[in-house]
């Protein structure tokens, strides 16, 4: 025998951090809230985010640090609900943090904090959380969404989308979002892998004999610049400054890296009056991991002593460690990707509800929707404040 149907006010697809933050925010305000997840555990990706410490916010949060075909999107929600916010809710729970670099903020202990505080703040709100439940069915008619999870049948005049993107699929993250939004008549923006890895190729197949070797550069593609380290791997180019890049790269471009963020310009030739019997080698290897250092100089072709090379190719030389071109042949894909890039069009969403223009009642949070933020606990910010965002509009 079927179960009955369960009403509700609203259902939640997704118990990672931007559905369950919805769902805390819609449940605190009396609505009762259901929240579906095919995966056993909520918040798998919190739990492994920021090696295990979740980097939960960025103090230096702005639109201009988020990926989306419309860069005014994200404004309103991040206005509205900021770091210093879900600060407040971190301290509220006793949970100590602490700020690493560039304004990122980590627990002290442990990501597993941070779900539990979001599993509390839904527990708070009298929200009913459903996990290993594979979701099936899902229809819509009179003004209600009726939604079909194993045995169960679950009905709501609200269904919100949360269920992430397809980074990491081995924890269970699926393009379900996107099939769902499609259902609906939504536009997708093509997903692409984001903060991932870059693989080399052909002529640069040369640099992976580095692996292991990082230094800190400038990354740049187009207008785009981060000044972190990179690493070199086995496959390619990575560590945080690639990543960052990673998002703005396209198939067939190239990035650029400097290898000499903090020399000033005519570096070379200065060092060449100072130190003439100084070798090229030598001298990045002055500034550079040893075994990186020599590739270059051989690479760059000059020998001998930079006394005896002429001005004008110790400017070429320098110029290229200013912005070393790397023609990537790919990403590590969906597989090593932190985030997915592109996903429910924002033209189809309130920026302010997050609601779907077209289909009253239906709502698009978190990862799901197309904006992408840096490296940096910017992309939980976007997941608490579009889930804060649709929890009070609910
Ligand atoms: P999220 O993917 O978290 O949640 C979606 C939920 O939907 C999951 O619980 C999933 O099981 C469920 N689901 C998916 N498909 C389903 C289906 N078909 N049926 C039912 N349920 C389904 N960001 C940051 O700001 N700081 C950081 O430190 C890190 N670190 C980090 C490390 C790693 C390894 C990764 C992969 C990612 C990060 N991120 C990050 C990015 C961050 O994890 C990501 O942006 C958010 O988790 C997105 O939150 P959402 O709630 O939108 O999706």
């Amino acid at each position: 025998m079927p179960s009955p149907e369960e009403r509700f006010d609203a259902i939640v697809l997704g118990a990672g951090g931007a559905g369950l933050m919805c769902a805390a925010a819609a449940g605190q305000r009396g609505k009762r809230v259901l929240v579906i997840d095919h995966a056993g555990q909520a918040g798998k990706k919190i739990l492994i985010s920021g090696g295990g410490r979740c980097n939960f916010t960025n103090i230096h949060t702005a639109p201009d640090r988020y990926l989306s075909a419309n860069p005014h999107f994200a404004k309103s929600a991040l206005g509205r609900y900021t770091p210093a916010d879900f600060l407040a809710l971190v301290e509220r729970h006793g949970i100590a943090w602490h700020e690493k670099t560039l304004g990122q903020l980590f627990c002290d202990g442990s990501a597993r904090q941070i779900v539990a505080m979001l599993l509390a703040e839904c527990q708070a709100g009298g929200v009913t959380i459903r996990l290993g439940h594979a979701i099936g069915a899902i229809s819509h008619g009179d003004g209600r969404f009726r939604v079909t999870h194993g045995d169960r049948v679950a009905i709501a005049p609200s269904l919100v989308i949360a269920t992430g993107g397809p980074s990491i699929p081995k924890i269970g993250a699926t393009g379900f979002a996107y099939d769902l939004a499609r259902q609906f008549g939504l536009k997708i923006v093509e997903p692409r892998p984001a903060l991932v890895p870059l693989t080399l190729g052909g002529e640069e197949l040369l640099f992976r004999s580095l692996s292991g070797v990082s230094a800190d550069v400038i990354a740049r593609c187009g207008r785009a610049a981060f000044r972190e380290a990179a690493l070199l791997t086995h496959r390619g180019l990575s560590g945080p400054a690639i990543l960052q890049i990673s998002s703005y790269w396209r198939h067939g471009g190239s990035i650029d890296l400097d290898f000499l963020p903090d020399q000033a310009a005519g570096w070379m030739i200065e060092a060449k009056r100072a130190r003439p019997r100084i070798t090229l080698t030598t001298l990045l290897r002055g500034l550079l991991p040893g075994r990186l250092a020599d590739v270059l100089a051989e690479r760059l072709g000059l020998t001998g002593d930079l006394g005896n090379m002429p001005g004008r190719k110790l400017q070429e030389a320098e110029q290229r460690l200013r912005a070393w071109t790397f023609r990537p042949n790919g990403t590590e894909g969906f597989a090593k990707a932190e985030v997915t890039i592109g996903g429910i069009a924002t033209a189809e969403l309130s920026s302010r509800t997050m609601e779907a223009r077209r289909v009253p009642g239906l709502y698009a949070v978190g990862e799901a929707v197309d904006v992408t933020g840096w490296l940096g606990g910017y992309n939980f910010q976007w997941a608490w404040a579009s889930g804060w965002a649709a929890g009070q509009a609910l």
